[in-house]
């Protein structure tokens, strides 16, 4: 079994460049599929989830051609099919954009249900809801196991989404960049992958104004032209790195950043007691002194990302007092506590809030990543304790960060996958 191997106890320092955004690129690969000619995708991040997602595309007879390892070309001037392949769809939860794009494309779309991170019930009504909205009808299987969705009649339509969610305003936003008339979506999720994605489609031809805000307005064209495209960089593992450098108490500059889409972020930081230096497309995180404890709620966009809430918790745990984390998006994101407690951190979680009882002496402990980020999490209480941790489970973390040991080498950690 493969494991990561850390002796902690060292500040990083030095610089780390971040990687194209993961959940950017999952929704711009299936993207391509509405795309009848050759899309040159740049920025790409080396991961397994970005693989498994062009698998899934090849499967429908997308020809995909690796550039270099950040760069990709894809041609889907012929598809062969609209059913997405059960074992490939089941590993990430990406696939299901799949239903957006193909339906699209095909006017039709048959797609297995996702995988990904285990958070309890991870819904996809409003993804049905809108999906129906725009004409199509819907069917999810006797066991809920596959979405069948036909979109003879797909046209534009008004959804109002009853919760904020990504995948939905993602998913809806690909069916309706090609359906006739005009799409309203409101109560959309403000992501920067959901502006990103926009950009992506606008830059292909498509006329969709809006995203970034809670109103998005699509007029549906006839077709979208090939063209080249770079991914926004990843703002979770900018601040997953951030999290690294304050809890090892270490001065690093990350590179290659929108420091706008971590605002929430630095503000945390910020209010931690930790000095963070905005530069145009970098920052600086820097400890001089001993941290302050907060509390923080996660939100969607604009507010502090759940995806790095198991990288504050783990960082809070280094840090002296009582602070409060609350789980504003995910009914059950603590699952990780109960490895992350193997530190000898105390933790207390009562449903979505735990209170971190910081700054005790963090014990080396033999952790397993339960899920992506739960798996940054133990690799930055890893980093903040003196001794050897060894970190299990290593395909979640994977899916989502590029060439982790070697930029965490880079920043001086003692780290290294070790074959046990
Ligand atoms: C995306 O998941 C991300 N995944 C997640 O990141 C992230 O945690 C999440 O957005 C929130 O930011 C990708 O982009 C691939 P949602 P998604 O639909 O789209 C409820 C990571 O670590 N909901 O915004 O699945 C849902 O239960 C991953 O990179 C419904 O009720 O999340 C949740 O409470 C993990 N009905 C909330 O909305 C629906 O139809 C937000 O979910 C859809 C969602």
């Amino acid at each position: 079994m493969e494991k990561l191997k850390i002796s902690g106890g060292k500040p990083l320092k030095g610089e780390v460049c971040i990687s194209g955004a993961k959940n950017a690129v999952v929704a711009i690969i299936p993207a391509v599929l509405l795309v009848k000619g050759r899309c040159v995708i740049e920025n790409v991040p080396d991961i397994s989830d970005v693989e498994s997602i062009l698998k899934m595309i090849e499967y429908l007879g997308a020809k995909v051609n690796r550039i270099d390892k950040n760069t990709v070309d894809i041609d889907c001037t012929q598809l062969d099919t609209y059913i997405v392949d059960k074992q490939l769809a089941a590993k990430m939860r990406a696939s299901y954009y799949l239903m957006g794009a193909l339906v699209g494309r095909f006017g039709k779309a048959i797609v297995p249900s996702p995988g990904g991170c285990n958070f309890g019930v991870r819904p996809i009504d409003q993804h049905i809801k809108g999906f129906e909205s725009l004409g199509c009808i819907t069917d999810c299987g006797e066991n809920d196991d596959v979405v069948s969705i036909d979109g003879a009649g797909l046209c534009g339509g008004d959804v109002f989404f009853d919760v904020v969610s990504v995948g939905a305003t993602i998913n809806v936003m690909l069916a309706a960049t090609l359906a006739p008339g005009k799409t309203v979506l409101e109560n959309v999720a403000k992501e920067p992958h959901v502006v990103d994605l926009a950009n992506f489609l606008n830059s292909m031809g498509a006329n969709i104004r809006g995203a970034g805000t809670d109103v998005i307005k699509i007029e549906g064209v006839r077709e979208l032209h090939g063209g080249t495209y770079s991914i926004i960089p990843d703002q979770i593992e900018a601040g997953t790195y951030m999290s690294a450098i304050a809890a090892t108490g270490g001065d690093a500059i990350i590179k290659n950043i929108i420091p706008k889409h971590l605002d929430a972020i630095t503000a945390k930081f910020v209010e931690m007691g930790v000095n963070v230096e905005e530069y145009d497309d970098s920052i600086r995180v820097c400890v001089d002194k001993p941290l302050r404890k907060i509390n923080v709620k996660t939100l969607p966009y604009p507010g502090f990302p759940t995806d790095l809430q198991p990288q504050i918790v783990a960082l809070l745990s280094t840090v002296e007092g009582k602070s409060i984390v609350t789980e504003g998006v995910w009914d059950s994101r603590f699952q990780y506590i109960d490895e992350l407690v193997k530190f000898g951190v105390d933790i207390t979680v009562n449903g979505r809030q735990a209170v971190i009882n910081g700054g005790a002496k963090l014990n080396p402990a033999e952790v397993q990543a339960t899920d992506l980020r739960a798996g940054a999490s133990m690799i930055i209480a890893a980093l903040a304790c003196d001794g050897v941790t060894k970190v299990s489970n290593l395909r979640h973390i994977d899916r989502g960060y590029e060439h982790l040991v070697e930029k965490l080498t880079a920043l001086g950690a003692d780290i290294e996958r070790i074959d046990e």
